[in-house]
């Protein structure tokens, strides 16, 4: 938390993302678990905070249960994917934007925030989910990002369907070697990231093995990270 500081306010000091209760024991993986369905979620690409109405400026995530195999994070370059663009796709992305909302991407493994819910529903009650737009400019570097990822959906003025198909096809296009990077985690490992160029996924594992990860978010700035930003 102290280290995440230095780069800003935080958005949230800690959480756990984890599939172990603070009982010590599992929790199942037999989709009765509203805490697992949002790890499932976090398997798909995605900028953190998106569904806020200030999507966060970065993240501090340490290793401290890992599994034997899988769970690896990967990290993807979401101003290489802009510029990898091809100059009509760059054009016609330019004007669109999407709604971003954590319901809707939870909605699709089947989770609805309900009171007793294993996940404390951050994010998933927001009232107006934001509008962003598909190209954001990064507020330090001047850069042009994608902003794609699991939780923008609706792109106003396209059918629902060419929607879907459109940001599903940006997501796969952009997240390809060379613009992607895998960590391995090592229990003890801390990794800093800027949310505001970057998506990022978990690599699935054996659910049957305890992986135990904690996240501090650093919060965005209104200005940039706002809706209008
Ligand atoms: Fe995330």
């Amino acid at each position: 938390m102290a280290f995440a500081r230095r780069f800003g306010a935080l958005e949230f000091e800690l959480a756990p993302i984890s599939n172990v209760r603070p009982d010590g024991t599992l929790r199942p993986d037999d989709g009765s678990d509203d805490a697992v369905k949002v790890l499932k979620g976090n398997m798909g690409w995605h900028c953190d905070s998106t569904y806020m109405p200030v999507q966060a400026k970065g993240a501090v995530f340490t290793a401290h249960v890992v599994p034997a195999t899988g769970g690896e994070t990967g990290w993807a370059d979401m101003r290489a994917a802009y510029d990898a663009l091809a100059p009509d796709m760059r054009d016609r992305v330019e004007g669109l934007s999407a709604y971003h909302s954590l319901a809707y991407s939870q909605g699709k493994l089947g989770h609805a925030h309900a009171p007793g819910s294993a996940y404390s529903g951050y994010g998933m009650q927001v009232a107006d989910p934001p509008l962003r737009p598909l190209v954001k400019t990064h507020p330090e570097t001047g850069r042009k990002c994608l902003m794609v990822g699991r939780h923008a959906y609706r792109i106003p003025g396209m059918a629902s369907d060419a929607s879907e198909a459109l940001l599903e096809d940006l997501v796969t296009q952009a997240c390809q070697p060379p613009r992607t990077w895998q960590h391995r985690w090592t229990p003890g490992d801390a990794v800093i990231w800027d949310n505001r160029c970057l998506m990022h996924r978990a690599l699935p594992w054996d659910m049957s093995e305890p992986r135990v990860m904690w996240h501090s978010r650093i919060a965005g700035d209104a200005k940039s990270e706002g809706v209008a930003g």
